[in-house]
């Protein structure tokens, strides 16, 4: 059995060639900014449509459809991130349970390869050290109990500084020593 790569890149999700890639919703589904936006420009009108027909998700939840104009992914997975500090103390759990609510569901469909962004930590408020953290160690779980279900999941990241956070965060959980250097 092949292990899971965990993989930390910096780009648009949009562009990523993977099974599934993954957007940080609202609970409307409807678009929104931020990655919503993107995702929903890069893949044309039919997928507010089939957005359209989802009933939203609350939060911690994820949804599947298609993946339209984005041609190199099949599918789009919408979750929805806890809005930080407004979950009363809850929101690690909410946030651990878009990713392995939408690793679940990707896999269900016979996903391969899935692309995270980093959910709830742009308009959402969610301090990106603390959401790494929590997104490698769902993914760590998800992984543990799955062996062999995922061959790649990525974590794309759109700044320098949000990409040195997750890598720190994969460091530690691989129980690396942190690399010394500038900060
Ligand atoms: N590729 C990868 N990451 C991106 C991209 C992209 N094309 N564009 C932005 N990011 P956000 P949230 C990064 O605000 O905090 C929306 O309006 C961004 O820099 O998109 O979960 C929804 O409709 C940040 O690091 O998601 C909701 O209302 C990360 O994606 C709300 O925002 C997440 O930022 C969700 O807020």
């Amino acid at each position: 059995m092949k292990d899971t790569k965990i993989s930390i890149v910096r780009g648009d999700i949009t562009q990523r060639a993977v099974d599934a890639i993954v957007n940080a919703a609202n609970s409307s589904l409807l678009g929104g900014g931020g990655v919503d936006g993107a995702i929903h420009r890069a893949a044309g009108p039919e997928l507010l449509a089939e957005c359209r027909t989802l009933g939203g998700a609350r939060t911690g939840e994820a949804k599947l459809t298609r993946a339209y104009n984005i041609r190199q992914a099949k599918f789009i997975i919408h979750t929805v991130g806890p809005v930080y500090g407004q979950h009363g103390g809850r929101e690690p759990e909410l946030l651990a349970r878009c990713y392995t609510a939408s690793l679940k569901l990707g896999a269900e469909h016979g996903c391969r390869s899935i692309a995270f962004p980093s959910i709830s930590t742009g308009a959402y408020g969610y301090p990106v050290a603390e959401a790494s953290r929590v997104a490698l160690a769902a993914i760590g779980h998800f992984v543990a109990e799955h062996p062999g279900v995922y061959e790649l999941i990525e974590l794309v990241t759109f700044s320098e500084r949000d990409e040195r956070a997750y890598q720190t965060a994969l460091r530690e959980r691989s129980g690396a020593p942190p690399r010394s250097g500038p900060a």
